[in-house]
């Protein structure tokens, strides 16, 4: 089978080198793709939000399968521009991507099916909205309704925060349209954790559990990035919170969708905070996590592209799906400076001597090849991961790994893994 992946980063990294352990392959395009990604499948440079332009790709190329990593083109409406050609292709279609191209529709399916999240209100208009803040106590979350490269959330300490938050997201449109509509919802406090999970529609499969680091410096210090890394399983996610997760979101989830008429196939993504009252739902991805993913499919046992064919077809229920029990790490290597302003091109040296441990995979992110060397090209630039018997074993090896790997200014953070909750 000829696949396309559509997507640029560490996570569509980790998904093609999983799919690849698929004898059923034959070849593997990603658009565009990135410079690590090109040693495993074709990069092509189409932009992942040119829908036109990849539809005409996957003709013209008889692609049999497509897999969408990001979320814009999701929420654009790749999957039913594809389908109306007759392509096949894994994620949800538009009308069900909305679980993450709109919190404020998130918030309302949440109330109306009576699914755990953070108490909230919405607004169109910066005056209510303000006066509204003044009601509260501190801290105040704010977020902007739709897409903002993972910036859209504020947690303001102050009222004058707030209003300054307000303004910028409303009045300013600091993320442009995004910005039309605001949630503004309680504060939660709790560990966070992902739970990533396959849905063809009508089963529900959650993944193994993951927790990720937005902070850019040590000890959550700093501001909040893209992730600085990952690690799974989550240490504080047991069997009865993975139970009551499964049993009060999950399922109702699903549920909710499909009664709106909104069947959703592909990858929810969930983001819970584990509060003294159980697990709520803080937000819902329509699809993988990045970098969540580089350590939730190494340990995956199954077929990844049966999964994928399982969802699109309905037979999920029918799929096994089984899981390593071991522990997996990622330490992303950033340049220094993001998630500011971070110079590009530097040479990247020591990824072949991390890559010789066989339980360490090193995901680009941001990278290019030059003269037939890796250089840096974006903010985040590789995720270095090991799988161990467990998380400490994995941890260890990530780092050591790391240590191996140079380039000019870069950053990453030393505690990913070592979360301390008491
Ligand atoms: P999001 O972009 O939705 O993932 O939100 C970014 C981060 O903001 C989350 O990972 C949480 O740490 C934090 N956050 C979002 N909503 C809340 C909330 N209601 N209470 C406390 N923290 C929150
Ligand atoms: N790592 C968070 C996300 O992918 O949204």
């Amino acid at each position: 089978m000829k696949i396309l992946v559509i997507g640029s980063g560490g996570r569509e990294h980790a998904i093609i080198h999983k799919l690849l352990e698929s004898d059923r392959i034959s070849k593997i395009y990603c658009a565009p793709g990135n410079g690590g990604i090109a040693a495993e499948a074709e990069c092509v440079p189409i932009g992942a939000t040119d829908i036109p332009a990849l539809v005409s790709f996957a003709k013209d190329n008889n692609i049999d399968f497509t897999v969408v990593g990001m979320d814009d083109p999701l929420v654009m409406g790749v999957v039913d521009a594809f389908e109306a050609e007759g392509l096949r292709i894994f994620g949800p279609r538009k009308n069900a991507a909305i679980i993450e191209g709109s919190k404020a529709f998130s918030k309302e399916l949440m109330k109306k099916y009576g699914i755990p999240t953070a108490r909230y209100e919405i607004f169109e208009d910066y005056e209510k909205a303000a006066a509204y803040v003044k009601t509260l106590t501190p801290p105040i979350v704010l977020k902007a309704d739709g897409l903002a490269l993972g910036k859209g959330v504020l947690i303001c300490k102050t009222y004058g925060e707030a209003e300054d938050g307000l303004r910028e997201i409303m009045v300013d449109k600091k993320f442009g349209a995004s910005g039309n509509k605001v949630v503004i919802e309680e504060f939660l406090t709790g560990p966070e954790v992902s739970v990533l999970s396959f849905c063809d529609g009508k089963t529900v499969v959650p993944m193994v559990s993951a927790q990720d680091h937005k902070r850019a410096y040590d000890n959550d210090e700093g501001l909040n990035t893209g992730g600085m890394g990952t690690f799974s399983p989550s240490r504080v996610y047991d069997e009865k919170t993975a139970r009551e997760a499964m049993e009060k979101i999950f399922i109702p989830t699903v549920d909710a969708l499909n009664k709106e008429g909104r069947t959703f196939k592909g990858i929810i993504y969930f983001g819970l905070m584990l509060t003294k009252d159980g697990p709520k739902v803080i937000e819902y991805n329509c699809r993988f996590g990045d970098p969540e993913t580089q350590v939730i499919l190494p340990r995956l046992k199954s077929d990844l592209l049966g999964i994928f064919e399982a969802c699109v077809d309905g037979n999920l229920d029918k799929t096994d799906i089984k899981w390593d029990n071991g522990g997996a790490c990622c330490v992303v290597m950033a340049s220094g400076g993001y998630p500011v302003s971070y110079g590009k091109g530097y040479e990247i040296s020591g990824i072949e001597e991390a890559e010789k441990d066989s339980d360490v995979k090193v995901y680009h992110a941001g990278t290019a090849l030059r003269n037939g060397k890796y250089v840096t090209n974006g903010g985040r630039v590789i995720g270095v991961t090991a799988v161990g018997k467990n998380l400490d074993e994995a941890i260890k090896t990530a780092y050591k790994a790391v240590d191996k790997i140079d380039f000019k200014d870069k950053h990453f953070r030393h505690d990913i893994g070592i979360k301390n909750y008491d």
